[in-house]
């Protein structure tokens, strides 16, 4: 399996983001982390980070012919961007959102979501072995497809 994990804006400032919120960690040592302890099942990951909405769309349409999955942690456009939701709609490609903070026990505005039900799970609160139950979560959607 090759899967897309897409982060974001913002994210790339994890670590100095309110670090009570999501954790100590660079974005890079948790891309490291993720590469060392995800399921051997996983062939490839490709990792891609942007703080603009159009880039992310890019990517996916660039990639969606490549890639077997996609893992994503949509930042704030999670709440609003009906571009993005079009945009994983339209490649048909098994997508699981991820968040490391608990959406539903924050500010009222995160606890929608406009791509939770065109994509096959969503996970959140749990930092970063989130990422990892989105892989597992990913893996089993496929097994079960075979
Ligand atoms: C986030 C939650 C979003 O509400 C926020 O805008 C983020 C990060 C998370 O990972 O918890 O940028 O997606």
């Amino acid at each position: 399996m090759i899967i897309l994990i897409i982060n974001g804006p913002n994210l790339n400032l994890l670590g100095v983001r309110k670090p009570e919120q999501y954790g100590k960690e660079s974005l890079t040592d948790i891309e490291k982390w993720i590469k060392i302890n995800a399921t051997p099942k996983i062939k490839k990951i490709i990792f891609f980070q942007s703080n603009h909405e159009g880039k992310i769309i890019d990517i996916i349409h660039e990639l969606y012919k490549k890639i077997d999955g996609i893992i994503i942690n949509p930042g704030a456009l999670t709440h609003y961007s009906y571009s993005l939701r079009d945009a994983i709609e339209s490649v048909q490609i098994p997508t699981v959102e991820i968040h490391l903070s608990n959406i539903m026990d924050r500010e009222s505005f995160r606890k929608t979501s406009v791509i939770k039900d065109i994509c096959i799970s969503q996970v959140f609160g749990k930092g970063k072995k989130g990422y990892l139950d989105a892989i597992n979560i990913l893996c089993n959607y496929k097994e079960n497809q075979l």
